[in-house]
């Protein structure tokens, strides 16, 4: 445990400031402030068409992204006919034309930042010539976007010379032609819920366009606001009338941070410049799935619970191997919370960022592997209930107490922290959606997903995704935090586990 002095004094003030009532509002950072500044400010904004203020997890993420993260996406196109620039370029207007969400950018209005429609409707998109998709997408990932003016996403076409080998070679050649699209969307404007949804509509509008099928410009969708930050108000009301609960939540809070157990093992990086880097996606194997998620079932365990155990009990395994012994570890991480759940009037999608990273702290004994399906058992009624209480919203609500008192959000990010959760797992695995079934007349061959956080606050992360019917796992980590040698043997160690509790 570190910085406990700092919690500390924070945590006097936090319950101080929560009792006490008066919650500063955190300044906004380079806001104009002359009356002329105005004036030509409010020139510039006539016209616009404002949406909703952002609630301070759009805010918040303005600042993570500036200060690095990103979601990336590739996916490896194969087609009965050529996919030309143009041919791109008007699937992607039709995206535009459909999704608000993509219409939107975030521009300062009386002191606050605003969602807002874009002025001008604007494309950032180019092809780019090179045969390196790696090398592309680690340029790609990193460029910046034009919060004020949008567009808040972007994309890139490479195409690929005629025998280029296909990623999926298990199936049939019959789709000569391939190329891949890389796309980048803010995170504060839309979630990873929305990319995945975004790039089947995009693949099922190439499939129509090669068809010759016209496509329509009916709204898919709608753009909302965020709820939790609402609910988050009512929570903090509630434990202002108990002190007692308020101080053990806060215990509980703080008590879920400390130094990534493969830190303590491995010792920190020296690295000048940390970097998050991936290693390749794993598609995982569909019968083994399907053993998993029946065992699952018969306990009435969510899978998601079932691949944190895997997660957890594979981080014992690497760590005990380093030679850290212990009867107990406690494994801290984050589970980002699709917050649609509260939104209840919204009969389409609701488009905009809704996740919320909920933490989760567990007390994993060294024999977990003897004992592995019991301990899913356990984490799924923890998950469950937390989920429950909307402990996601509670967390960030007591984070936002815990913030020095003249705290930007801005100013958090800039002074580097040392992480202090252990992993954060993305679960956008479906077995129900067909993400990216073969269409007519184009196949997504090959489809990666891609966060970069090296400068957020935990070791590595995991990403579930689902690929032609199939889990696809996806290990970022931060070279901030791990070596690559160290991640590969988590995933390593991670893919031994699955098969080894799926077995009859
Ligand atoms: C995809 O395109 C590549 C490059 O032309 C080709 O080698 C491969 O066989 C194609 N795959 C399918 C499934 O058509
Ligand atoms: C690290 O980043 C800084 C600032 O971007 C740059 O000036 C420096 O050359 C980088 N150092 C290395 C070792 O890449
Ligand atoms: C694990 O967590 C428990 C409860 O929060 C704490 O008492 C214990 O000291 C922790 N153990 C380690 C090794 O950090
Ligand atoms: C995995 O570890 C996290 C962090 O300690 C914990 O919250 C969760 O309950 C654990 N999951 C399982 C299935 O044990
Ligand atoms: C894998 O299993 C899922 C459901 O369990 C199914 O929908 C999908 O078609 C299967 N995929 C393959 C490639 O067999």
């Amino acid at each position: 445990m570190y910085r406990t002095t700092a919690h500390g004094v924070c945590w006097v003030w936090a319950a101080a400031s929560l009792l006490g009532h008066t919650m500063p509002r955190p300044p906004q950072a380079a806001l104009p402030r002359q009356a002329k500044h105005h004036h030509h400010q409010a020139r510039r904004d006539e016209g616009i068409r404002w949406r909703f203020p952002a609630d301070d997890n759009v805010e918040g993420m303005v600042a993570r992204v500036e200060n690095g993260l990103s979601q990336t996406t590739t996916l490896t196109l194969n087609a009965s006919s050529p996919i030309t620039h143009d041919l791109m370029e008007e699937a992607l207007v039709h995206l535009y034309k459909k999704v608000e969400s993509l219409r939107v950018c975030l521009r300062p209005r009386q002191g606050q930042l605003w969602v807002a429609d874009m002025p001008r409707r604007k494309l950032d998109f180019k092809s780019v010539s090179g045969s390196d998709l790696e090398e592309q997408h680690s340029a790609f990932r990193y460029s910046p976007f034009n919060l004020h003016d949008g567009p808040l996403w972007k994309a890139r076409l490479m195409s690929c010379p005629e025998d280029t080998p296909c990623p999926t070679p298990e199936v049939k050649a019959a789709f000569p032609h391939q190329c891949h699209l890389l796309l980048s969307v803010h995170h504060a404007a839309n979630d990873g819920a929305v990319v995945m949804w975004m790039t089947q509509l995009l693949v099922n509008i190439l499939d129509s366009l090669l068809q010759g099928v016209p496509v329509t410009s009916q709204q898919v969708g709608e753009l909302r606001d965020g709820v939790e930050a609402k609910r988050r108000k009512q929570m903090r009301a509630a434990l202002q009338q108990n002190p007692d609960k308020l101080v053990e939540a806060l215990r509980q809070h703080l008590g879920s941070q400390h130094l990534p157990l493969l830190m303590e093992a491995f010792g920190l990086p020296n690295v000048a410049n940390a970097t998050t880097q991936d290693l390749t996606p794993v598609i995982l194997d569909n019968q083994t799935m399907e053993k998993f998620a029946s065992k699952c079932h018969s306990l009435g365990a969510t899978t998601n619970a079932a691949f944190t155990a895997l997660i957890n009990a594979s981080l014992v395994e690497v760590v005990r191997e380093a030679g850290m012994h212990r009867d107990v570890y406690n494994i801290s991480s984050r589970h980002p919370v699709d917050c649609r759940r509260l939104i209840k009037d919204c009969e389409s999608l609701p488009l905009g960022n809704h996740v919320t990273p909920m933490p989760q702290n567990t007390a994993t004994p060294s024999d977990v592997k003897q004992h592995f399906w019991q301990y899913v058992k356990h984490l799924d009624i923890e998950l469950r209930d937390k989920l429950r209480r909307n402990y996601m919203c509670e967390d960030r609500m007591l984070e936002a107490l815990m913030r020095p008192r003249q705290h930007t959000h801005g100013e958090q990010r800039a002074s580097r922290q040392l992480p202090c959760w252990d992993y954060t797992f993305t679960n956008l695995y479906s077995p129900r959606t067909a993400h990216h079934a073969a269409g007519k007349c184009v196949w997504v061959t090959a489809a990666a997903n891609y966060m970069s956080f090296h400068n957020e606050r935990f070791a590595y992360g995991v990403g579930l995704f689902s690929f032609r019917g199939q889990p696809r796992l996806q290990l970022p980590f931060s070279t901030s935090a791990i070596s690559r040698e160290v991640a590969q043997r988590c995933l390593e160690k991670i893919l031994a586990l699955f098969h080894d509790v799926s077995r009859n």
